[in-house]
């Protein structure tokens, strides 16, 4: 795979503030990703290329990768709370997105997570595509949550990540997405 997905450090925070305004930039105040960091209840991720796939751990341990996506969840009690998810323009349509949402429900279900939520724009279909597949579907929605334009917020959240019902569809889906690069 020419990508992998590792644990957000302090020295990515440049490249994802980057990623993040491009992504949202009308976003006010920007998001602080150092200080998210510091946060006990948050898990942040990103995606990085791989020069050397099949290379194993050197890649890992490699400075100066390049960041093309990354996400993070704030985790309470057994609710997962996405509070972000991006990927460069210029990686996207490639399931890059969709690594960053495999790693971080494999995740909270480590940290004992039952529960996916968050909340969408009403017009971001691209992401609503993304979240639906794995199987989140709108609770309700939050009027005019969105301060910029005033626009709806989809609240979003899915079936027991952990009940078997969940688990075989992920693995079904983890299963596809993987094929995508062998
Ligand atoms: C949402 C986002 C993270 C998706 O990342 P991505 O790497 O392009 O997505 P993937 O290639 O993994 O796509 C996975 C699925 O998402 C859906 N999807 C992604 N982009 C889509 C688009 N432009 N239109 C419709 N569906 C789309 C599809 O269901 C797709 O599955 P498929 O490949 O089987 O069709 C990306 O568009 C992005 O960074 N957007 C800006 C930031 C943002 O809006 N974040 C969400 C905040 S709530």
């Amino acid at each position: 795979m020419p990508y992998c997905v590792r644990p957000m450090r302090n020295e990515d925070v440049g490249q994802v503030t980057e990623i993040d305004q491009e992504a949202f930039p009308t976003m006010w105040p920007p998001a602080n990703y150092e200080r998210e960091l510091g946060t006990k209840l948050a898990h942040y991720i990103v995606a990085h290329e791989v020069k050397n796939p099949g290379g194993g751990k050197a890649s890992e341990t490699n400075r100066g990768q390049y960041i093309i996506g990354f996400a993070g969840f704030w985790m309470m009690a057994s609710e997962a709370h996405i509070t972000n998810i991006a990927v460069r323009k210029s990686h996207r349509r490639r399931g890059i997105g969709e690594m960053l949402l495999i790693s971080m429900i494999d995740l909270a279900l480590k940290l004992g997570g039952h529960l996916v939520t968050l909340e969408v724009r009403a017009s971001n279909t691209a992401a609503q595509g993304l979240y639906r597949k794995y199987g989140l579907n709108q609770l309700h929605i939050r009027r005019g949550y969105y301060t910029d334009n005033k626009e709806n917020a989809l609240v979003l959240a899915n079936q027991d990540i952990a009940s078997p019902a969940f688990q075989q569809r992920l693995e079904w889906l983890k299963e596809a997405h993987a094929r995508r690069w062998r």
